[in-house]
């Protein structure tokens, strides 16, 4: 998988791609990030990207003209499955999404800032747009960065343990089950006896009980 991050902040978004499992994936090859500064892009010597709204009113929004230019470049040299925008308006981010996102080659995220981008932008070039909830960050960086992380972990090769990432809560639109490890008892709290009885059957059985208990107690909405 190829990422083109096209952001006003690029320096925002190093540390958690240089961390951790995301930064495992690009070492392994299964994904490459590119990111891309819009002021790279602009026309004028004031590296100008955002200007204020006609029709007036408060905030900045960003220009059409660099993100034309770094979107059509991008794109004269491959193909894209999908232009993603991150903003608060867009279909929110699940599990779902990420699974669905993660079956893709070759992708581009468009990060917002101050009052978002030209709409023409949008109706141009954008072919996803995405929020990760309803609230409002500062700008679309945080937000890519979350949706890259629920993706590139789904890519075959990145988990050590291949399975691990079917049995994370929300993959059957349940919450995941207790985990326990060493020591079998810590200050009196036993770990469930089950768990130590060496039956998987039954632990399986277990685990499942569990992950439809905790779900109907805590997010009920799920199982509807
Ligand atoms: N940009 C600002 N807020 C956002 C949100 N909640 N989701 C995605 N992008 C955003």
């Amino acid at each position: 998988m190829r990422i083109d991050i096209i952001t006003v902040l690029p320096e925002l978004m190093q540390s958690p791609f240089n961390a951790s499992i995301l930064s495992r994936a690009k070492e392994k090859n299964l994904v490459e990030v590119h990111f891309h500064n819009l002021r790279d892009y602009t026309v004028g010597n004031y590296k100008q990207v955002d200007d204020y709204q006609f029709g007036g009113g408060a905030g900045m929004v960003l220009m059409i003209e660099p993100i034309d230019k770094c979107i059509s470049g991008l794109k004269a040299e491959r193909e894209y499955d999908e232009i993603i925008y991150m903003t608060p308006d867009g279909e929110t981010l699940s599990q779902g999404i990420a699974n669905e996102i993660s079956l893709k080659k070759n992708l581009i995220i468009l990060c917002g800032h101050y009052k978002g981008v030209d709409q023409r932008v949008r109706d141009m070039f954008v072919t996803r747009e995405i929020s990760i909830g309803d609230y409002v960050l500062s700008g679309g960086e945080l937000a890519a960065a979350v949706l890259c992380d629920a993706v590139i972990r789904l890519l075959p090769g990145v988990l050590n343990d291949e399975t691990s990432a079917l049995t994370d809560t929300f993959q059957d639109n349940l919450l995941a089950p207790p985990v326990y490890t060493r020591p079998s008892t810590y200050k009196g709290m036993e770990v469930p006896k089950i768990l130590l009885s060496g039956d998987f059957p039954k632990i399986e059985k277990w685990r499942e009980d569990q992950a439809l208990e905790r779900t109907e107690q805590k997010r009920p909405d799920l199982l509807k």
